[in-house]
This record gives C-alpha cells, structure tokens and sequence, in this order.
C-alpha cells in the first residue's frame, strides 16, 4: 500500500487536498510542528518516522508581492533549505515518487507568452520575487539533477494563481484575491468604499484550491512527467477586475467598487500554457469562479476569528 507524505498540510493547498480525499488511510499530513523542515535532522527523523513511498511537497515559505520584497532573505533561505532537505532525504529514503510545488511566477520577467515548462530559466525573475523565484528554481534543477542521475521519479508541477478557503488573507502579505476578500470584508463593515489598488486591467489565470488539490492527486497516480504547468486554459484568462466584482457581488457591496489607478498594476500578463495538461487529462472540470469565490468569501466569514490574516 502506498503511504503518502504530504508536507505544508496546513496551508492553502495541503487543506484543500486534505478535504477532497475521501479515504485518508494511506495520507499522512505535516505541518511546521511536526518538522521543520529547514532543519535536515528533523527532516530526516520525519523520513525515518513514516517511510513514506510517495510525497507531495507543499511546504513553502509564501507570500505576495509586499512579503516578497521585504523579507528577501526569509524567502530564499528557508525556501532553499526546505526544498534541498526533503529531495535528498525523498532520494536517500528510496521515495518512489515526489511530487515538488513550483509557481509560474517564478519564471522571467521578460519573456514570451503564453509561457510553458521548457521556458523556467530563459532569463531572470522579476526583481521584487527573485529569492523566492530562485529558491524555487533550485528545487527544479535538484529534482531534474536526481531524476536524470539515478532515475528518480520527482515530477515538477507549476500552478498559476491559486485562491480559496484557509489561504492567507493578510492584506499586505497574501496574494490579490485574498486581501481583496478580506479588504472586501472590512470595507462593508465600516461602511467604506472597496478600493482595489491599479486599473484591474491586469489578466491572471487563477485556480481554486480544490482544482489545483485534485490536479495534484491526479498526477500522484497517472503521470510521470518532469514537469507540468496545471492551470486553467488560457482563453480562460480573467482580469483582477472580474475577480474584484464577483467578491463585491458576494458580500453585496457591488456600488461601493473602485479602482485606484494611481497605483501600479504589475505585470499585465503571464499567461501560461496549459497544453501539456490538457493532452494528458483533457477534460477535467474546472470550477467556475464564480463559484469558488463563493465558497472562499462563505469560509473567510464562518472562521473570521481564526482565518490567517
Ligand atoms: N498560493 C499561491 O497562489 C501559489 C501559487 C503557485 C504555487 N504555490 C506553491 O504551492 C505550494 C503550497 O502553497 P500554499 O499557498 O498552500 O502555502 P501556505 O498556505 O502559505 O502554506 C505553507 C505551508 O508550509 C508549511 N511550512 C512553512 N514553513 C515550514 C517549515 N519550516 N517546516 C515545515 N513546514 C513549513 C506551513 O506549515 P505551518 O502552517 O505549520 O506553518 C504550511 O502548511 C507552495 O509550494 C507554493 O510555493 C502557491
């Protein structure tokens, strides 16, 4: 019977796999208290505890762009010692297979689109990412360095924007859709405008957490590949605007919306090539966002109290 190791089980996406599973039996779940996994001693005994045969590897050190540029070294050194621990000990422990998180934002800045898995080290990352971008790169060379030296079975897979319920909703420190819910959240309670910082003209492909959750257990049983983008289709692409007006729509506070272009609105595109997914598993059903919105503003609201923010 396979045992499963999954790390990072208490964040966005290790919740989402965590609620999609039916039967837990073979999944075992790890968060920071069980190991921390910048530590190789600690790392190791976790090995030697379970004897995992597969792992999913979620456990990062994440933010958005605020926690990006001001805590480069946090990003690049946990990043890089968490990412080293667990391939070596995924090969020295005989793991049949692992399964490593890459991020499509840790590709170049300046680059052609839609972007696909061949193109991560044509140029250097955007500078505001690029300790959590190279850190993340690592992780790719060192899966590759094992997969083409002893013929490991470590497999790359590279979400684009992921959203929904146990995300971190810091308004300075999350990602855009979260701070926007919880921005959302604060605005209707203090009767204020919702002001979304830029035009929302920008385009991103998201994906909810439960998508990407299934996505990655598909993988675990159907494909050794090296690497694979998992993401919506790229005529599926939406602006921050869309996503900002099914939030405002959720808490009913659609006439209090504003964009503040004196901000700036990043990168205006980074649109991913799904085409290597869809050839393999072409039709899986991705939830319409409408709906994972919903579902992510109706868990901020029930666990305000406890909810990362
Ligand atoms: N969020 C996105 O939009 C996005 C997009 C593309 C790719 N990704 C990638 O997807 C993966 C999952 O991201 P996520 O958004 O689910 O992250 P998250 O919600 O921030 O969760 C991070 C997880 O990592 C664990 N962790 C952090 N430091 C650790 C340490 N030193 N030792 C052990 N565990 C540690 C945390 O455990 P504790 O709770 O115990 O601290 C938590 O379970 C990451 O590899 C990330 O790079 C994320």
């Amino acid at each position: 019977m396979k045992k499963v190791l999954i790390t990072g089980s208490s964040g966005l996406v290790g919740k989402a796999i965590q609620n999609i599973l039916p039967d837990k039996e073979q999944y075992i779940f790890i968060t920071s208290k069980d190991a921390d996994l910048t530590d190789m001693s600690e790392t190791k005994r976790l090995f030697e505890k379970y004897k995992p045969t597969h792992v999913i590897h979620l456990a990062a050190c994440v933010g958005g762009l605020y926690k990006n540029m001001n805590n480069k070294v946090e990003m690049l050194e946990q990043n890089l010692l968490m990412n080293f621990n667990i391939v070596k000990c995924a090969h020295d422990y005989k793991v049949e297979k692992l399964i490593a998180c890459l991020s499509t934002c840790i590709f170049p800045d300046k680059t052609t689109y839609p972007i696909n898995e061949e193109m991560l080290h044509d140029g250097p990352p955007h500078n505001s990412n690029d300790c959590y971008a190279y850190a993340k790169r690592m992780l790719e060379i060192q899966c590759n360095a094992y997969r083409e030296n002893y013929g490991d079975n470590f497999i790359c897979v590279i979400p684009t924007n992921i959203y929904g319920p146990y995300d971190n909703f810091n308004l300075e420190d999350g990602h855009v859709i979260p701070s926007l819910i919880h921005k959302c959240y604060l605005a209707k309670k203090e009767g204020k405008p919702f002001i979304v910082r830029g035009t929302g003209k920008p385009l991103r492909q998201f994906i909810y957490s439960e998508d990407l959750g299934k996505l990655i257990l598909w993988v675990l049983e159907n494909t050794n590949e090296r690497s694979l983008i998992l993401s919506v289709d790229k005529e599926d692409e939406v602006t921050i605007e869309h996503m900002a007006r099914l939030i405002a729509k959720e808490f009913d506070y659609e006439n209090n919306l504003f964009f503040d272009a004196s901000f700036s609105d990043g990168q205006y595109k980074k649109t991913a090539d799904n085409s290597k997914l869809m050839s393999l598993y072409n039709d899986f059903d991705f939830i319409a966002h409408e709906e994972g919105i919903k579902k992510t503003v109706k868990w901020f609201t029930n666990n305000y109290e406890t909810a990362r923010k």
